[in-house]
């Protein structure tokens, strides 16, 4: 697929980022030169996912394209059960709806902010817990997603299996920086939560970027194909989530799969009132056809090699720029630390949104805070205190730029560098209680 870019002045750019009130989500997609928003449902498809899509069988019940996405889920993923969600939110909605009840408690790496609404949504509480390294930004530790397993093995003892549901791990890390998690990890968290009877899912998003990690970054994986590298991923799990918007190239799309029969006709009868039939759940059988396609090519190791050595690319120039990024390079985005990029301007003057908001107007290049403003208020409390971190999150979809778009970022951000000390704070006039970085409007200090 090839899109034109239309290109705007910095005026331009001035006028329209304080029309969207200085929240780049408020902008249209055609305003923004390189788009860094997200990985999801932005990838670029292949001709063959695009021929697929013309054969899809739009069957109400039993359509073939049904039958090839579930070949494919299996072959790839191995579980016998598998429910298709338009989304995987809808997947961790099904989920969670079966087996959350208020009270439980649902260990993860680090749960994606979807993840942890569909929890809190429950009743339930979503317990982040990522390995040490991972709190050091400029650890270069090869597998910063690691789980904190210690830390799981005293949860599990302290609160059983009458509380924790199931324990879930995250691959890559999306909110810990894109870091991959390592076999050994993936086998001790199955061992603690085989031990103490607790299902085991992953969060499956970006399963082959990891698997990928694991065989150039993990001792004794280097000959194995990366297909069997997530083969044996999945074979420790008793269950996964999938948002086919990201390591499927598909443009919509996801799936929840597990071994346990009985959950999963639970989790079928609430597919039916809010997704659709069981071979289609909430997706045209055309859709079906492209995460089939999908899944096979992007377990293809050189393009695998190509998108980590291009991450890599990009964080690596920040690097040795002196320009504090997170380090080492993650699979699916560049992650600025704007807290150090910014030092003058305290968080809850949101360093994080002010690089948002030069970036865009500098380059015409959409990225996200992800720091005080997404995770700074308590919507219950009401609230505000500095997050952990403060992050701009450049996500990079799959197989769209090329290596010049990302010297085009490159040379914005080291522009920014240069003229950082002039950069201004922010602060909000207008936000909603929930999720409120979507929707959230700003003014300069
Ligand atoms: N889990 C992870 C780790 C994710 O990154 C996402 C989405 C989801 C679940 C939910 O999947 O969007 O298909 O409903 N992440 C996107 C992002 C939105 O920009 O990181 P979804």
């Amino acid at each position: 697929m090839v899109e034109p870019i239309r290109l705007t002045t910095r005026e331009q750019r001035q006028a329209l980022i304080e029309g969207a009130s200085f929240n780049p989500f408020l902008l249209r997609a055609e305003d923004v030169i390189v788009d860094l928003l997200t990985d999801s449902g932005t990838s670029a498809m292949s001709a063959d996912a695009w021929g697929a899509m013309l054969r899809g069988d739009e069957s109400y019940a039993g359509a073939r394209s049904w039958y090839r996405f579930r070949d494919t889920v299996k072959d790839i993923f191995g579980f016998e059960q598998l429910i298709p969600t338009h989304q995987g939110r809808a997947a961790e909605h099904i989920l969670f709806g079966v087996t959350v009840q208020p009270d439980s408690i649902v260990p993860n790496n680090a749960h994606f902010d979807t993840t942890r609404a569909n929890i809190e949504f429950r009743g339930g509480k979503a317990v982040d817990l990522p390995c040490s390294e991972a709190g050091d930004l400029e650890s270069d530790y090869p597998f910063k997603g690691n789980m904190d397993t210690a830390a799981l093995d005293a949860l599990v003892k302290r609160e059983g299996p009458m509380r924790i549901p199931l324990i879930m791990v995250t691959v890559t890390n999306n909110t810990a920086g894109g870091q991959p998690v390592s076999m050994a990890n993936i086998r001790e968290i199955s061992r603690i939560a085989r031990a103490a009877g607790i299902p085991f899912y992953i969060d499956a998003c970006r399963f082959a970027e990891n698997a990928q990690f694991i065989k150039r970054r993990e001792p004794g994986f280097s000959d194995v194909a990366s297909i069997d590298i997530a083969r044996q991923m999945f074979s420790f799990a008793d269950g996964c989530t999938m948002s086919a918007k990201k390591d499927a190239f598909a443009n919509i799309g996801g799936f929840l799969c597990s071994d346990d029969a009985d959950l999963a006709q639970r989790e079928r009868n609430i597919l039916i009132l809010s997704e659709g039939f069981p071979t289609y759940g909430g997706l045209a059988g055309r859709d079906l056809e492209a995460v089939a396609v999908g899944l096979r090519e992007v377990l293809d190791e050189d393009y695998l090699d190509y998108r980590l050595l291009s991450t890599r690319y990009v964080v690596e120039h920040l690097r040795t720029a002196g320009i504090p990024v997170l380090v080492p390079a993650g699979g699916h985005a560049v992650y600025l630390n704007a807290r150090q990029f910014l030092p003058h301007i305290e968080p809850l003057q949101y360093p994080g949104q002010a690089l948002v908001v030069e970036l865009y107007i500098e380059a015409g290049i959409r990225g996200v805070e992800i720091g005080t403003v997404m995770f700074g208020l308590d919507p219950h409390t009401g609230e505000e205190q500095a997050a952990k971190n403060d992050l701009v999150r450049l996500a990079i979809p799959r197989r769209v730029y090329t290596q010049s778009h990302m010297d085009y970022v490159l040379e914005a951000i080291e522009i920014l560098w240069q003229r950082r000390d002039r950069v201004r704070g922010m602060r909000i006039v207008e936000a909603p209680q929930f999720l409120r970085h979507f929707t959230a409007k700003f003014a300069r200090i």
